[in-house]
């Protein structure tokens, strides 16, 4: 078989990495499926790559944004007219099924769009000055190289999230994406370069750790965007922290579905079965939790059972089926572990909780949809991200409670509510802390032109998507003109009325 070997992009051409090394990527829903090799970089490659980003820099914070934008309109254009191709790519190599990987495909799309249209606007503000003949405005200026590490969940999403808006505010880029997913990325480059981002404003750079830490560490890199594991971005901003860059961090999530006891019933269980085995579970915003008030708790129960049973598990390429493999061997494992830690924690195991290993299972990382009830809220299996198709069901007995249930974990990056009550609607909106909120929809599903992140140990206070994402590429620079021809001071020489 023809073993297809792709390479680093650095300084706008593919290039080998100094180690001689490869790695392999393979297919999560059946081993024997190898889907190419990659460059297995070291710190060496990772610094050619940030030279080449600080060559190119000089010239792109000079292009008008408004040009800049046109080369992300073509790059949407082109992902677009591939969508098809980049989502097998993608089932192939993490196991969502091809709805999901579209859907994942489109998102990229939908930023790459909207980020180019914020090319025309990168509004900053005007304000009157407090003194006579004097102007007073503020704008945006780009920073300089910015290193982009992104997960495997959303292969193309995530990077797009984060590189373009890097570029559509003059910075240059080195992207180090997840080994389990660099063909995306290099698709996802490739659209870049095609669409005429010029040679060193983009660079990719595929590896582990040693990459990640060069990154996070070198002096030439001024700003460090990552999404992953809380533990990963803690060392992340660690590493950071001698040379003050600006870190945005994207971390962990346990995220809570409340229902409440008016709650619109066969539509809460469609949510909970979306929000908690969507992507196998292995969602940021995944709905890991679900309060359901004591009223409707067996119905409740009865009916996302049932439902969960009947999930379609398997190989994402097929449109038959509902949820793919977990990622890899790693993260079976650590859903092995949550389902024995839930059951010696006395919750009670409804359905799933084994590894699928039979027949068209053999060769790929499948666990069965899992559900435990009876579940107290401080259960590690209610307190930590897992990030598989795990689902914990605890009762509450009011809004008050489930409100104080939902809270109550380190994480704050995603929300929802089922009732029809608005009163109960705009409570819980108000009260949970958390970065993202949803009225009778499940927890995944943000669109890109609103801000998404959360609250505590979910993040660091920046937010990517919508315009918010443009306050982690840029700073801002506050100007002042005085055309009075005279020495004016501030607080000082302010004129009696
Ligand atoms: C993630 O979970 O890592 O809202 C990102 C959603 C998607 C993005 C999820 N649009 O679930």
């Amino acid at each position: 078989m023809l073993r297809m070997t792709f390479r680093n992009y650095i300084g706008g051409r593919w290039a080998d990495s100094v180690s001689g090394k490869l790695f392999e990527n393979r297919n999560p829903a059946d081993r024997t499926d190898l889907i190419g090799v990659f460059q297995e970089s070291t710190p060496a490659d990772a610094a050619d790559a940030i030279a080449a980003a600080g060559r190119a820099y000089p010239s792109w914070r000079q292009v008008p944004a408004p040009r800049r934008a046109e080369i992300l309109f073509r790059a949407a254009q082109l992902i677009a007219e591939r969508k098809e191709d980049f989502a097998r790519d993608m089932t192939r190599e993490m196991g969502k099924v091809l709805d999901e990987t579209r859907g994942d495909v489109q998102e990229a799309i939908d930023m790459t769009y909207f980020m180019a249209g914020e090319g025309r606007r990168l509004y900053g503000q005007t304000v009157p000055s407090e003194l006579p003949n004097k102007f007073a405005m503020s704008v945006r200026q780009p920073i300089g190289v910015c290193a982009v590490i992104t997960p495997w969940n959303f292969p193309m999403a995530i990077p797009s999230w984060k590189i373009i808006p890097a570029l559509v505010c003059g910075n240059t880029v080195v992207f180090k994406p997840a080994t389990l997913t660099p063909l995306s990325a290099v698709n996802f480059v490739k659209v870049l370069e095609e669409a005429g981002v010029p040679p060193g404003v983009v660079n990719l750079v595929t590896g582990g750790s040693e990459v990640g830490t060069l990154l996070s560490t070198h002096q030439d890199v001024s700003v460090v965007s990552f999404t992953g594991s809380t533990a990963v971005g803690r060392l992340v901003n660690q590493n950071a922290a001698d040379s003050f860059k600006k870190v945005h961090l994207e971390m962990g999530g346990k995220n809570v579905i409340m229902i409440m006891d008016d709650a619109q019933l066969e539509l809460a269980v469609e949510g909970c079965l979306w929000g908690g085995f969507g992507t196998s579970g292995q969602r940021c915003t995944a709905a890991s939790r679900v309060v359901v008030h004591e009223k409707v708790y067996d119905r409740f129960v009865t009916e996302l059972v049932g439902r969960a049973k009947a999930l379609r598990v398997g190989d994402g390429l097929d449109p038959s089926i509902q949820m793919g493999p977990v990622v890899s061997e790693a993260q079976l494992a650590t859903v092995a572990q949550y389902v024995e830690i839930g059951c010696k924690e006395g919750a009670t195991l409804l359905t799933g909780g084994h590894q699928l290993r039979d027949g068209a299972y053999a060769s790929g990382f499948f666990h069965e949809p899992t559900i435990f009830g009876d579940v107290s809220p401080t259960m590690r299996i209610a307190q930590e991200e897992i990030f598989g198709p795990v689902v914990a069901v605890m009762r509450s007995h009011s809004l008050e409670e489930a409100i104080a249930i939902g809270n109550n974990v380190s994480y704050g990056l995603s929300a929802s509510i089922y009732t029809r009550d608005v009163n109960k609607a705009f409570t819980a909106m108000r009260d949970l802390y958390t970065g993202i909120f949803y009225v009778n929809a499940p927890t995944i599903g943000a669109e890109v032109h609103l801000p998404f992140g959360g609250t505590k140990a979910t993040g660091n206070g920046h937010r990517e998507a919508g315009t918010a994402a443009l306050d982690v590429f840029s700073e801002w620079k506050s100007v002042y003109v005085d055309f009075s021809g005279r020495l004016q001071r501030a607080q000082i020489d302010t004129q009696e009325l």
